[in-house]
């Protein structure tokens, strides 16, 4: 079957809800169609000063959240990305061929390079693009499920699968972005036209998976909407209420079309409410969940023990047939 990777940060401790329902979600769906290769990425994480100690805490955290949102050790292969070293490896041999002008062209490093100030900035920071490349071409993955701020680099992975096919000869598998359109960017619930993030500018934007859940209710009861009454998508002029829609749509599975039909003369207070009790309802036992993986740590890293060995053996192929192509002479 076809083959499918993706990675997520464990800096953040508590996971978002755009990460959920921009990208976890999508990965618990696929496990179930695809040969699927998921991982905690602690070597991105880096690139940014990390606390070891919380380090490595944030790394099983995220391992548990991503068990809790449903993936299946039966049914994928959940790995932390230090654990198979072919992924810095791969890495450098990429560093080789992508242009210094190219990597600067990267939104995200443009971005976090300027709040950091360009001077903190890392090189890390800088090849940090490069590193997901080879992540995904490790795997030979065909699609890559991500939400929409991770297109970019998607695109730079295929730039350079290609040129590296170009250049030695066939290689590696060309990946697409596997982006789902309703869900691709969640938005910041007080201000709803930039994305949901960790950088929010006030904590209220912001929902933790793993906050206390009336909290979470509250935060839902005071987003931000608009000084209309009509609930109806419309991400251009009403963004606030399209992205309480999509919540809710997505995690109750009922259409756009049904939702705007059953609050049609009803206020914004009602759906507020409604997508409080939803969102509650979900996060409780989400939160249980991981709680109870992280109070079983030798089972926990277990899992990820068997998913590194797993993740190792494809990788381990991939990266001698890029070492074998670039000219590099075998060790005997
Ligand atoms: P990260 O850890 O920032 O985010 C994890 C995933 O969550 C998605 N996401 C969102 N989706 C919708 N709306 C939002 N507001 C929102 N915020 C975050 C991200 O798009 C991402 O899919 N560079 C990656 C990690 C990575 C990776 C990889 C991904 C490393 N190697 C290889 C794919 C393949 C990142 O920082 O994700």
């Amino acid at each position: 079957s076809p083959r499918v990777l993706s990675g997520i940060q464990p800096t953040a401790g508590s996971f978002h809800l755009g990460n959920y329902l921009g990208a976890v979600r999508q990965w618990v769906a696929l496990q179930e169609t695809h040969d699927a290769f998921y991982m905690v990425v602690d070597l991105h994480a880096i690139t940014v000063p990390q606390d070891p100690a919380q380090l490595r805490v944030n790394t099983r955290l995220a391992a548990a959240q991503l068990l809790a949102a449903g993936l299946d050790p039966e049914r994928c292969t959940l790995f932390v990305q230090s654990h198979v070293p072919e992924h810095a490896q791969l890495a450098w041999v990429m560093n080789c061929l992508t242009g210094f002008g190219e990597a600067s062209r990267m939104t995200q490093f443009k971005d976090k390079s300027a709040r950091q100030g360009a001077d903190r900035a890392s090189v890390g920071l800088f090849t940090y693009p490069v590193l997901q490349v080879a992540d995904i071409l490790l795997y030979q993955a065909h699609e890559v499920p991500v939400g929409e701020d991770q297109r970019q680099h998607i695109e730079l992975t295929r730039d350079l699968a290609d040129r590296f096919n170009g250049r030695f000869g066939p290689t590696f598998t060309v990946p697409k972005p596997h982006i789902l359109k309703e869900t691709a960017k969640i938005y910041d619930l007080q201000d709803p036209t930039v994305k949901m993030s960790k950088s929010a500018s006030t904590p209220k934007g912001l929902i933790n998976l793993l906050d206390d859940p009336k909290a979470t209710a509250k935060k839902v009861k005071s987003a931000v909407t608009d000084t209309d009454t009509v609930i109806r998508y419309d991400v251009e002029n009403k963004p606030g209420v399209s992205n309480l829609l999509t919540v809710h749509s997505t995690l109750t599975g009922t259409s756009l079309a049904e939702l705007e039909e059953r609050y049609a003369g009803k206020g914004y207070g009602a759906l507020k409410t409604d997508l409080a009790e939803i969102m509650v309802e979900f996060v409780t036992p989400f939160k249980e969940r991981t709680q109870q993986y992280l109070d079983d740590p030798e089972t926990l890293d277990s899992i990820l023990a068997k998913g590194a060995e797993k993740a190792r053996a494809v990788a381990a192929e991939t990266l001698a047939l890029a070492y074998e192509r670039v000219g590099f002479l075998p060790a005997k």
